[in-house]
This record gives structure tokens, sequence and C-alpha cells, in this order.
């Protein structure tokens, strides 16, 4: 059975709608990512589950109760916010403990449970220090210990780790992983960084202007996304998007770019398209790679020249950045040598990887 089920669930602010109408069923002990741009909807499908905003319209329900009219607190639900606010005067061990002894449970129980959190964490050094005697990334650890000792049967995380510097950023994003292989509970984690996605999610759930876009692993959705929107936003570089228009030439079906540029379509994709249509081709730039410098292909290759404009050197791989048919590209090389600005390379694009969309409508062709 779904640990939590959102049937049709909307959201309204006065008379303007900011959800439309969301279906989403989560089973037990998965992770889930709510992932999107700024002001999707994100934080208020997460406050929904979590009591902070009232439902407008659907159902939300949790271990098989409905629970639309139920106070936060009784929802069995645990948040942490970007915005943590530990309590300054008390020290970490007092702040674990702080929501339990409110709760009235036992000493013996606060105890127990706040020493369990503090080595799930590994902050059992940090006991009694107060927060201004913490690191940022420690803090956070904190936070997530108060969620960690009530032992909800859901934990809601908003944008938890937005605060940090870069490095701590991917640092906590592991501890989060490691979180919930130790502490088997369903998760709703909500992030616009794709990257925080794809890494921590059992399944990502797209959202975009208060709809959900796309629901998948990580990996189906960065392979087959549904529409240019999903193709641009899941994966870094964004995938290449190129418009053209399907032709017959010498026989198959390709898709002619500006400037007379062409490329067949895809074998699997040659009965999903007709001539005349306008399309929007996509790529990824680890599918477009010079040649000696590629992973190995499956499936169709097809050989194009490029001039690089510029390239950038990651160490392992390198980026280079190219100009097809007015668009700007980007593709990828691995065994790095030197590139001369304007150098003209021998690419492989591995056909069978590409993507094409409706030009119209932005919706994926392979269906
Ligand atoms: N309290 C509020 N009153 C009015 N509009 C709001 C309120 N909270 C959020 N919104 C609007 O709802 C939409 C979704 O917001 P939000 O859920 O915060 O997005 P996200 O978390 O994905 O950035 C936005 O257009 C935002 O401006
Ligand atoms: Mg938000």
């Amino acid at each position: 059975m779904a640990d939590i089920q959102l049937n049709n669930v909307t959201k309204n602010y006065g008379k303007l709608e900011v959800v439309h109408g969301i279906n989403l069923d989560i089973e037990h002990n998965e992770f889930v990512v709510l992932v999107g741009p700024s002001g999707c909807g994100k934080s208020t499908t997460l406050r929904m589950i979590a009591g902070l905003e009232e439902i407008t319209g659907g159902e939300i329900s949790i271990g098989g109760r409905v629970v639309n009219d139920l106070a936060p607190r009784k929802r069995d639900i645990s948040m942490v916010f970007q915005n943590y606010a530990l309590y300054p005067h008390m020290t970490v061990r007092e702040n674990l403990g702080f929501g339990l002894k409110i709760a009235k449970q036992s000493k013996d129980i606060i105890e127990q449970r706040v020493n369990e959190a503090a080595a799930i964490l590994s902050i059992e050094d940090l006991m009694d220090r107060t927060p201004a005697e913490l690191s940022g990334g420690q803090r956070q650890r904190v936070a997530m210990g108060r969620a960690i000792v009530r032992h909800p049967q859901v934990f809601l995380f908003d944008e938890p780790l937005s605060n940090l510097d870069a490095k701590l950023r991917v640092q906590m994003r592991t501890e989060i992983k490691r979180l919930h292989q130790k502490v088997k509970t369903t998760i709703v984690y909500v992030t616009h960084d794709q990257v925080e996605a794809m890494t921590l999610a059992d399944r990502i759930v797209v959202m975009k202007d208060g709809h959900i876009v796309q629901v998948g692993a990580p990996l189906d959705v960065f392979e087959r996304p549904v529409d240019t929107f999903v193709a641009s936003f899941i994966g870094s570089p964004p995938m290449n998007l190129i418009p053209g228009e399907i032709a017959l030439q010498d026989g198959r079906l390709h898709v002619v770019f500006q400037a007379e540029n062409t490329m067949p379509v895809p074998r699997d994709l040659a009965d999903k398209v007709v001539e005349g249509q306008k399309v929007i081709f996509g790529f990824r730039a680890d599918d477009m790679m010079p040649k000696a410098h590629s992973l190995p292909i499956l499936g169709e290759a097809y050989d194009l020249r490029l001039a690089v404009d510029i390239a950038e050197p990651l160490g392992t791989e390198t980026l280079l950045f190219s100009t097809f048919s007015g668009a700007d590209i980007q593709t990828k090389m691995f065994n790095p040598r030197r590139v001369e600005p304007g150098e003209v390379m021998d690419f492989n694009c591995a056909l069978d990887k590409t993507h094409l969309f409706d030009a119209q409508t932005g919706k994926s062709l392979r269906g």
C-alpha cells in the first residue's frame, strides 16, 4: 500500500490556483524528490502533506488514513526546512531532546532517542556545545537530529541544503542518503537542484507551473524525458535542442536544420514522424563526442564535423562549445587533449540515443 497518496490535490491562494489537481502515490520507505524551478509549487505541495497549508480540493492520505483535516502534529511526520532554527541558548543535547520533552516523553526514552540520533548523525562529540559553537553543516545535522528523535512515519525536507556552501552541500547530500539507508522511512524531499534530485531519489517528480510533468526513476527520466522542459531541466549540461523539419532524403527520413544541415531520424522513430513535420531534435553532450575521445556507441553512429569555439577542460572530461545550424550546442570529450579555438573535429553521434520532440507541443515523439 502507498504510504502517502495525493488524489487530485489543488491549492488556491485566494482566486489563484497554484497547484492544479496533482496525483501521486508514494511507497512505504521510498525516497521521493519533488524537483522543479522556483515557484512551481513544490513547497506548497510539501506543506499540504505536512498540514501547514490547507488543501483547497482533493484528498491526502498518509498510511491509509485521510489527513485533510488532521492537525500537523497528529500526522506522524517530521519536517526539516532550509531555515532551521535551533534554540541558541540550549546545548545540542537539549535541542535534540526538546521536542520529546514538550511531548512529555520519559527521561529514559528521551535519552535513548537522543543518543541514537547522535550516533546516526555522528555528532556524539558535539552534544554539549551550543549552536553558536557549530559549523553550518553541524547545525544542519542537529536540525535533522531533531526530526529523527521523533521516529516519524515520514520525513519531509524543504531545500534543507540550500544555505550551505557547495562543498558542504555535496557532503550533506551523501549523509542524507546514508540517513535514509539507516533509518528506513518514507522521505519526501523538495529541491530546485536537479543534481540533488538525481542523486538522492528513488523516484523524482518533476513539477512545472503547479503540475506534475513526469514521475520516474532518475535514470528513466534522464533517458526518456517526456518533453523539452524535462529534457532541458534534468541533466547537466542541459540537453541540446535544435529545431528542424522532417524531409525524405536518399530514401530515409531526415531532420533538416537551418543551413541545410541534416541528421537521419533514428530508426526507432521513423514511424513516429511524417514529411514536413516540424520537430525539435535533442541530444545530450555525452551522445556527441569527437572520434577517439568518445564512449563506445551502442546502436547506429552518425558522423559529422563541427568547429569547436571553446573548450572547458574539467579533468576527466572536457566540455566543447560549438554552433550547429544557428544553435549553441555543448558536446563532451574524454581522453583530454588541447583543443585550439575554432578547431574542426570529427564527431560521432550516438543516433539511437537522440530525441525528437513535436515543435508545437514540445512532447517527446517516443511516446
Ligand atoms: N502564501 C502565499 N500566498 C500567495 N501565493 C503564494 C503563497 N505561497 C506561495 N504562493 C505562490 O504559489 C506558487 C508556488 O509557490 P511555492 O510552492 O513556494 O513554489 P516552490 O516551492 O516550487 O518554489 C508561487 O507562484 C507562489 O508565488
Ligand atoms: Mg519552495
